[in-house]
């Protein structure tokens, strides 16, 4: 069984990748309705909360386990990574996303949004360092060095949480946390947060046609396919019944409403306590 760790219901848009992909499997889907959002909280806060949410999934029997919160990923994925040592696997969404960009940039001009927390870890730009080679523009010219463009965008999780998507209200915030990143002429820009792939339309309308978008979400999901040619054993060991459960720390009827809409389908949840 694959699990999916979420601060809450964004991961849904991590999962509904997953099952466009791979609808064979088996998925535990855990969000962390109760304790959410994660990106205003403390590294120490969201490690604590992100490492008892995989300790459950664990438990469950899950043999792989994607954290699909950019925050929990930035924060607290090498922790809980130390911990289970390979086994069960556990990735996060950061590395395929990072990838992903720089396979795309044309001049290295990159740019990130998301929580606070994500943008405070800095753990976006390490990557996008560690992953270099990946950058690799035909032009020598413009083989300058990777340059990264950060912007938190606090705002944008409630907005998309009230469903306020196409209003005027999130169009103008969108625009004044873009407008930075228009300045810089950025080429490529990752959607660093669960919820972005919502706004992912007007993000594109708002960038223009030089700017290649890239959502984390689909980016962790496309990685996996050369992660399971790497780790036949691990593909072959999933369960493959095409079940789904959906479980949440707080209200399971809050989750379903708004987890159906990051889903586009109806979902049953039940409540968990670990
Ligand atoms: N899931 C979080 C992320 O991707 C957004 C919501 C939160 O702050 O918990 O960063």
């Amino acid at each position: 069984m694959i699990g999916i760790f979420d601060s809450g219901f964004g991961g849904l848009t991590v999962m509904k990748e997953y099952l466009k992909q791979y609808p064979e499997f088996d998925y535990l889907y855990l969000g962390d309705q109760a304790n959410n959002p994660y990106g205003p909280h403390s590294k120490e806060r969201i490690e604590q909360l992100t490492m008892k949410g995989v300790d459950f999934l664990v438990k469950q029997g899950c043999q792989l386990i994607i954290v699909a919160c950019n925050t929990a990923s930035a924060d607290a994925l090498r922790a809980v990574q130390q911990k289970y040592e390979g086994r069960p696997v556990i990735l996060g969404v950061l590395i395929p996303a990072v990838q992903e960009a720089l396979g795309q940039s044309r001049f290295g001009n990159i740019g990130l949004i998301g929580t606070r927390s994500t943008v405070a870890s800095g753990a976006y730009e390490r990557e996008l360092e560690k992953h270099s080679e990946c950058y690799q523009p035909n032009d020598k010219r413009a083989r300058e060095k990777v340059k990264v463009y950060p912007q938190a965008c606090p705002l944008l999780v409630p907005l998309v949480e009230e469903g306020m998507l196409k209003n005027p209200a999130t169009r103008m915030i969108l625009r004044n946390y873009l407008r930075p990143l228009k300045h810089a002429h950025i080429d490529t820009l990752i959607l660093g947060c669960t919820h972005y792939p919502l706004l992912q339309q007007e993000i594109e309308r708002m960038m223009g046609k030089n700017c290649r978008v890239i959502s984390s979400s689909k980016a962790s999901v496309m990685a996996m396919r050369s992660y399971f040619e790497q780790h036949p054993e691990l593909l072959e060991k999933l369960s493959k019944n095409g079940t789904r459960k959906y479980v949440t720390t707080d209200s399971p009827e809050r989750f379903g409403e708004l987890g159906g809409r990051f889903l586009g389908e109806r979902i049953e949840v039940e409540r968990v306590e670990y």
